[in-house]
């Protein structure tokens, strides 16, 4: 029946006829990569024979979702909107990791509530202590190669390193798949990282990443999805490595980063299999699968890895990516980052050279607190002690990475040479807990994130390093490697050897026509109002004093939207504007009245040359509707400049949704610039009033 309603419906979502596919099917245009072939597997409603590619809004239906401790403030979503519900118990995850330290009895109760919540509708659930979300996420096979899989924190990144499409969405996006199965995904530009060459030795996969950011760190991969490929390049990084550059690629800008499924990620999960069959797992109070006295883990198994093994998705060989860099790993020599930025990359020689005194140093967190990374620390400090003055910090990436170093020595070998231990979750990293940096200090840490505060005081400096780089340092009192501790000069630096290509957009064909559904304006007329600023922060578009009054009205919101900006601006903007920002629009803190704000302002539609993830999820979430054509804002800035804040611009426009064009009429002559289509998934989003109201109408 299904079927047959899509026959009588001639046109498809890019209105594109069942001819027009045909001739295209055979087309280069319609290749993937990997990340549209995953994306693929996860997008609901699709037209038969439709293939996914960059820019497209689809509905995705993710294999899991994690929230950590923000699930109680997803709970709150949940139930504003009246769900009571979850729409598959399988697909939620709850792992409680960040504010473990935190015995209060508010912390308490809250966790105890979200245990509750949890247990009341059969979701898994890992209590604080069992380690990091992420960590957990991989070592319970959430993670899996080829799915995708989604978190409410910006780290999800980390799942790539497995080869699973690992993406950030918000609250109002994990409490909507809750309770419907699903949210929306506009598949982000993808590029393409090719490694090649082999590490040498003493530099590690935390350097790789390490050196990408700092080599390509003009927001090269910024909002895009990276692939990883070079077969002999990646095969000889360990999963381990591959995690924390996954997890580090967040810091780098990118939304995903997703590693290739070869050889050693098979291994590693038919190790996991290995581990599962000792009884300590098999009395685990987690749901499993269990055939008579037969224990299977319901997702780590033997069938569902040869299954993969007899069944890769790999990009194909004209897919298309937007950019395309290359990094010689046998250039790298052992970098650090800092302090306060992953932008500022030192390679260690130099610093040695320094002498820079330390006061703090950590082995913490998921990025580069697994059993290999302890083990390399443990081997730089053997019979070796901590430095006088130096307090050095470590806790393992989760309770089984933690038997694993006890069993092993390599947790006694540390605590030997004076290491703190700290329970295993996030603490210092995120700025929670015992150990952090105290004003003037130093520090230097196998974390993944060093802005300045984040690990402390605002007047501290962080630096990140490879697990053996601090515990060398931790010895040393000193930023060092470890060869200096035997007297060694670390490598000399040598300039890494890099490439970028940028590709341009494939242009759709003229004819294209996108299907539009009911309700929704086949086209839209507005003046274009130019706010030039790139990197306009959220604070600028709704200044953070307002932003914890939630009684604000939508009326009041509009005379104070853009203040930090420009106060000018609520006196020019007028209802029916399309306005256009810069670059990077929307970034900093993920408050929704940034997005509500400009609604209320009677924007009818914003325009940018590119969105932060979280401010176009909120934007879409509530109705805002916001796309990118790099190419007008260009425009606008060669001819405005930067002479006012905001500008009206006097240029009418017209915004044809089925034809996936702006068409903007310049002092006389027209111009048209090519628009991602705004698919049925964002349709509806408007049509509804946002994704609150989308959910309501669902359940
Ligand atoms: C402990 O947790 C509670 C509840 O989440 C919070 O209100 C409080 O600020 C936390 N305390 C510290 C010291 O972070
Ligand atoms: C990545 O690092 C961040 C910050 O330490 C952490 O919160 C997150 O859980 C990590 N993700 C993974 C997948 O390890």
């Amino acid at each position: 029946m299904f079927y047959l309603h899509k026959l009588t419906r001639p046109v498809f979502r890019h209105g594109l006829t069942r001819e027009h596919l045909r001739c295209l099917s055979t087309a280069t245009s319609y290749s993937q990569n990997l990340v549209e072939k995953i994306t693929q597997k996860y997008s609901l409603e699709l037209p038969e024979g439709y293939k996914v590619k960059s820019g497209d809004f689809v509905s995705i239906q993710p294999e899991h979702v994690l929230t950590h401790d923000n699930t109680g403030a997803v709970m709150s979503k949940f139930k504003s909107i009246g769900a009571g519900k979850f729409k598959n118990a399988r697909q939620p995850v709850f792992a409680l990791d960040h504010d473990v330290q935190n015995k209060s009895e508010k912390n308490l109760a809250k966790y105890a509530s979200i245990e509750k919540f949890g247990g009341d509708h059969g979701v898994d659930f890992y209590p604080a202590g069992r380690g990091i979300g992420h960590q957990i996420m991989v070592e319970e096979g959430y993670a899996f190669p080829y799915t995708m899989t989604v978190a409410s924190d910006s780290h999800s990144n980390m799942y790539g390193g497995l080869g699973c499409l690992g993406t950030p969405i918000v609250r109002t996006d994990a409490a909507a798949i809750w309770a419907t199965g699903r949210t929306w995904w506009q598949i982000p530009p993808v590029v393409k990282v090719e490694l090649l060459g082999k590490l040498p030795p003493g530099v590690t996969g935390k350097d790789i990443i390490v050196s990408l950011c700092g080599l390509f760190n003009h927001d090269e991969v910024l909002n895009t999805a990276i692939e990883f490929t070079g077969h002999e390049a990646v095969k000889s990084i360990s999963v381990d490595d591959r995690l924390a550059i996954a997890n580090m690629t967040t810091e780098w800008g990118a939304l995903a980063g997703v590693f290739p499924v070869d050889e050693v990620t098979l291994d590693w999960l038919y190790n996991r299999v290995e581990k599962f069959r000792s009884p300590s797992y098999i009395n685990r109070n987690i749901p499993k699968l269990q055939f008579g006295d037969h224990f299977v883990h319901p997702r780590i198994n033997t069938e569902r890895i040869d299954q993969l093994a007899s069944s890769p998705i790999i990009p194909d060989s004209d897919a298309n990516y937007a950019k395309h860099l290359t990094l010689d790993l046998s250039t790298l020599s052992p970098h650090v980052s800092g302090p306060n930025s992953v932008k500022v990359m030192n390679p260690l020689s130099k610093l040695e050279e320094k002498n820079l005194a330390i006061h703090k140093a950590y082995l913490v967190s998921c990025v580069n607190s697994r059993a290999q990374d302890i083990r390399q620390a443990a081997a730089v400090m053997k019979g070796k002690k901590v430095a006088p003055g130096v307090e050095f910090y470590i806790a393992a990436a989760s309770s089984e990475v933690q038997k694993e170093v006890e069993e092993s020595g390599d947790w006694s070998t540390l605590l030997e040479a004076g290491a703190k231990p700290l329970p295993s979750g996030c603490g210092p990293c995120v700025g929670l807990g015992t150990g952090l940096l105290k004003d003037g200090e130093v520090g230097i840490s196998a974390t993944n994130r060093n802005f300045k505060g984040r690990m402390g005081s605002p007047s501290a400096q962080a630096y990140l390093a490879s697990p053996a780089v601090v515990a060398a340092s931790a010895i040393a009192g000193k930023i060092c490697g470890p060869k200096s501790l035997s007297g060694e000069a670390s490598q000399a630096h040598v300039e890494p050897k890099t490439t970028i290509t940028v590709n341009s957009t494939p242009k759709r064909s003229e004819s294209t026509s996108i299907e539009i559904i009911d309700k929704f304006p086949s086209s839209v007329k507005g003046e274009l109002l130019f706010c030039h600023a790139d990197n306009l922060n959220t604070d600028g578009i709704y200044p953070g004093k307002y932003t914890y009054q939630d009684d604000l009205t939508p009326e009041y919101m509009a005379t104070v939207v853009m203040e930090n900006y420009d106060p000018a601006f609520v006196q020019k903007v007028r209802k029916g504007d399309i306005m256009v920002g810069g670059f990077n629009f929307g970034t900093g803190s993920s408050r929704e009245q940034a997005a509500t704000a400009l609604k209320a302002s009677g924007v009818q539609v914003l325009i940018a040359g590119s969105f932060s993830e979280t401010f176009k999820r909120n934007s879409i979430n509530n109705a805002l509707l916001v796309l990118e054509v790099p190419e007008l804002v260009n425009d606008l800035k060669e001819r405005y400049g930067d002479q006012q804040l905001t500008q009206r611009t006097g240029w009418d426009s017209t915004l044809e949704f089925d034809k996936g064009k702006l068409v903007v009429t310049i002092d006389g002559e027209v111009k048209s610039y090519q628009v991602s289509p705004v698919g049925k998934a964002a349709q509806e989003l408007m049509v509804e009033g946002g994704l609150e109201n989308w959910v309501k109408h669902r359940i």
